[in-house]
């Protein structure tokens, strides 16, 4: 068995509300259910797999957190070090939990994402050690699975799927993976207008690294890019786990997000990915500062009048 903490195969659950506003048949793909809760271990299981094959001793990337995470997991599993690199002050806690729980070598770094991965490529150079960002082949071909699950789940190919676009990573891999399929399903992909400084600080990334093949998706007509505010995020986020009882991180909102400003026009079957869970990045939810109550019937009801 290659490398694995049994990532894959999770939930298509359907999203009724959703379902019912937009008038199509809408599915969430709740890739928060993965081992570390987000789709990042799909790529990463292959990517750090392939690096334990070459013989690196040690595993280097820059990310927003989700990553972090992901990388520092596979090669704890994979007995290779991990090296990650994030902007400082722009992670979630979490994320840097679960990278330092695993024993990773987690560097703050005073810049933005994108600096922090030129300085991962130059890492990525040095003998022995393996880039796991998605620059690396290795990652888009994991990540692929996740369409592959989606055509099984449903027994058909869906008309639309949305998703987030940050780097554009997780673009490039459903795109090739739907092509693969022979489907022609569109790819509605949802990013910040204010990509340097969104609340949603998984996809704070500026500079895209696949953004020439993103456009040129765009081009061939098979992708479209909608650029959200943070208010339509916000709302979209809120909606699922308000609506669906699915919580995934204020990032993975994007893609309904998108498909809440477009519509579906005549589309009967949408899957939007939610790429990771709630729990990420659990301060985004405002904290209850109300006062604890009395342990009395009359204190607990007057607490939810
Ligand atoms: N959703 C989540 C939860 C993410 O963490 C990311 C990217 C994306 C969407 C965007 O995916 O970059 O392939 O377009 N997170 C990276 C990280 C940047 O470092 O964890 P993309």
């Amino acid at each position: 068995m290659g490398l694995t903490l049994g990532e894959g195969g999770t939930p298509l659950v359907g999203g009724d509300r959703m379902s019912e506003r937009l008038g199509c048949d809408v599915y969430l793909k709740c890739e928060g259910l993965n081992p570390t809760g987000s789709f990042k271990d799909r790529g990463m299981a292959v990517a750090v797999g392939r690096a334990v094959e070459r013989g690196a001793r040690a595993v280097v990337c820059a990310s927003t957190g989700n990553t972090a995470a992901s990388a520092a997991a596979y090669a704890a599993h994979a007995g290779l070090e991990a090296i990650v690199l994030v902007p400082a002050g722009a992670t979630a806690g979490p994320k840097r939990a679960q990278t330092r729980a695993a024993g990773a070598r987690l560097v703050q770094v005073r810049g933005t994402f994108d600096e922090a991965l030129r300085l991962g490529c130059d890492l990525g150079e040095r003998d022995g050690i393996v880039l796991v960002n998605s620059l690396n082949p290795d990652r888009i071909e994991g990540q692929k699975s996740v369409v592959t699950e989606i055509l099984d789940q449903l027994g058909a190919q869906p008309d639309v799927v949305a998703l987030p676009f940050g780097g554009g990573g997780n673009v490039t891999a459903v795109a090739a993976a739907l092509a693969e399929a022979s489907a022609t399903t569109k790819i509605v992909v949802g990013e910040a207008v204010e990509r340097a400084n969104t609340w949603a600080s998984a996809i704070r990334i500026a500079e895209p690294a696949h953004a020439a093949g993103v456009a040129r998706l765009v081009d061939e007509g098979r992708v479209e890019i909608v650029s959200l505010s943070e208010e339509e995020l916000r709302d979209a986020w809120s909606r699922l786990a308000k609506e669906e009882g699915v919580f995934c991180e204020p990032a993975s909102a994007a893609g309904a997000a998108a498909l809440e400003r477009l519509g579906v026009g005549d589309a009967r079957t949408v899957v939007c990915i939610l790429t990771g869970h709630g729990l990420k990045d659990a301060a985004a939810v405002d904290d209850d500062a109300s006062e604890p109550v009395e342990p009395t019937l009359d204190a607990v009801l007057e607490a939810i009048a």
